[in-house]
């Protein structure tokens, strides 16, 4: 298996609606974003992973994709695009971008031509258009918004859509659709992109007219993956070209069917994700993690945080760690100083495991979520689909503050699209940057010692009793050992000639809780 940039890479996510804003009007650009590459070149990291950047009505935040073909005008131009694909290049930077193979937009002329074409029609077949039961939809299931699958046309048909009624889903049993989808890759891979990440890459395979097969019968359908087939064929007529999967499926055996070598590349581990800050369940993580990978030769991707989920910081801070908070208005209050602690330990053991590592934009600021959006200025279709129930997913996607001591912190010179708080001035990418204790410093070093020393490769785990159920810690072949103390006190540090780094301040050789050591 060669060694290739992808299998250890660190990739930063941008949120481009959230990052920087070039033109003043609030929101981030393709300008805002290309003015501040070298930030990015600093801060070290080999891709950078863009969410949907099409023309979209922003239904869900760009996942509603009206043109494959072109960029969003809020953003840019495609010949922006273009020159920011150069520009990344040449500071030894890969692109990778976000396809949404589910579903289209309700703008997207393909439906359009579909709603006027009416019933039967061949254009109504790129999509699942359905008569329904009596007044009802066709069957009974729920979006992953909330709220019926189902939206009825003023025809009578209803149409399938798994997220909100803004994104219809596409019939993958019609050809038509497989090469429209080929044809887009090769768009991008021809203007250089180097990678895509799949978006909800397990639902693309349904069937609402089915007698129940024991199979669910929208998520990782056994026909799924005859189309990442087709796409890893697309991807390999071009030199190095990735294919990263969103694949949320609790069963890592299916899970990783979709790393078969004639599939994807890499796939994203949100079990890593949404374990819970305890040494049982992350090593439990890693281990079910390279279980899984490592018989196929595929490389683990460690993600700590994404657009869809809430900050570190404050998912650290409670009492309960595990994500199921995300979801639920009435959370109990999360004590910050402790999250950003446990924020920062995690960090460390996130880039020092073997494999790829990916980071949301901010989370190398330590910013937390935002929990107090007020509710009419929330955008999130989570949240009036949910019937103002579930907070949504803005509260991790709140513009970067890069100066200044008050909103818009340097994000823009016009009000943000989603509000900032007061207080973030001590968070900005400014003020980090000359202070070697913030979270901004920390994950320098860690990126640049972790090019070094880290990334793609094996770990042995170093079994040390003494120090009690709480430490796990981990060798790599470069000989650098990771120490995490997720027990309740300070432990001492096992043997060692030199402390690489520390992601908290270590005294007479005790490593403190919720703090992590580089050693060697
Ligand atoms: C993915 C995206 C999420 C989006 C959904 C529908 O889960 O990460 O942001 O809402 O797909 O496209």
């Amino acid at each position: 298996m060669p060694k290739t940039w992808w299998r250890g890479a660190a990739i930063y996510q941008v949120y481009l609606r959230s990052f920087a804003d070039g033109n003043g009007d609030g929101f981030g650009d393709l300008a805002g974003l290309r003015a501040r590459l070298s930030y990015l070149a600093d801060l070290g990291v080999n891709a950078i992973w863009l969410n949907p950047w099409y023309p979209s009505p922003m239904a869900d935040g760009g996942y509603d994709v009206a043109d494959y073909r072109d960029i969003e005008p809020v953003f840019g131009t495609l010949a922006e695009a273009e020159k920011f694909i150069e520009e990344a290049h040449g500071l030894d930077i890969r692109v990778i971008i976000d396809i949404v193979p589910n579903h289209g937009s309700d703008q997207q002329v393909w439906f359009t031509e579909a709603l006027s074409a009416g019933p039967g029609s061949a254009a109504r077949e790129r999509f699942w258009f359905r008569s329904g039961h009596g007044d009802g939809p066709p069957n009974d299931w729920q979006s992953i918004f909330g709220g019926p699958a189902w939206t009825r046309v003023p025809d009578g048909e209803w149409y399938l859509h798994l997220f909100a009624p803004e994104q219809p889903d596409l019939n993958w049993n019609n050809p038509e659709v497989i090469e429209e989808y080929h044809d887009v890759l090769r768009f991008w891979f021809d203007r250089g992109v180097d990678g895509i990440r799949i978006d909800s890459a397990a639902l693309l395979i349904k069937d609402p007219d089915a007698e129940p097969d024991g199979q669910d019968p929208f998520t990782d359908r056994d026909g799924v993956h005859e189309i990442y087939r087709g796409w890893r064929r697309v991807a390999d007529e071009y030199d190095e070209r990735i294919l990263i999967g969103e694949v949320w499926l609790p069963d890592q055996e299916r899970f990783a069917r979709y790393l078969r070598p004639d599939e994807m590349h890499t796939a994203f581990n949100f079990d890593f994700l949404g374990s819970a800050w305890s040494p049982a369940s992350l090593r439990a993580s890693i281990e079910r993690t390279l279980d899984t990978h490592v018989p196929l030769g595929a490389p683990a991707t460690w993600v700590l945080s994404n657009h869809d989920v809430a900050r570190p910081v404050t998912r650290y801070g409670r009492a309960d760690t595990s994500w199921a908070n995300d979801d639920r208005r009435d959370k109990a209050p999360s004590d910050l100083a402790l999250g950003y602690r446990r924020a920062r330990a995690a960090a460390l053991l996130a880039m020092a495991l073997p494999g790829s590592v990916y980071i949301y934009q901010g989370e190398e600021l330590g910013l937390p979520e935002v929990e107090d959006i007020p509710d009419e200025l929330r955008q999130d279709p989570m949240w009036t689909r949910s019937g103002h129930t579930v907070p949504g997913r803005d509260g991790c996607r709140v513009p970067l503050p890069w100066s200044g001591s008050a909103p818009p912190y340097g994000y823009s010179t016009a009000e943000p699209w989603l509000p900032q708080p007061a207080g973030w001035q001590e968070l900005t990418a400014e003020a980090q940057e000359t202070d070697p204790g913030s979270m901004l410093a920390l994950y320098r070093t860690g990126l640049r010692i972790r090019a070094e020393l880290l990334g793609d490769g094996t770990m042995t785990w170093l079994e040390l009793r003494d120090l009690g159920t709480g430490v796990l810690a981990f060798t790599r072949e470069s000989g650098l050992t990771c120490v995490v103390n997720l027990g309740p006190g300070p432990v001492p540090l096992p043997p060692h000639q030199e402390v690489l780094l520390t992601s908290g301040p270590v005294e007479a050789g005790l490593l403190p809780a919720d703090t992590s050591a580089w050693l060697r």
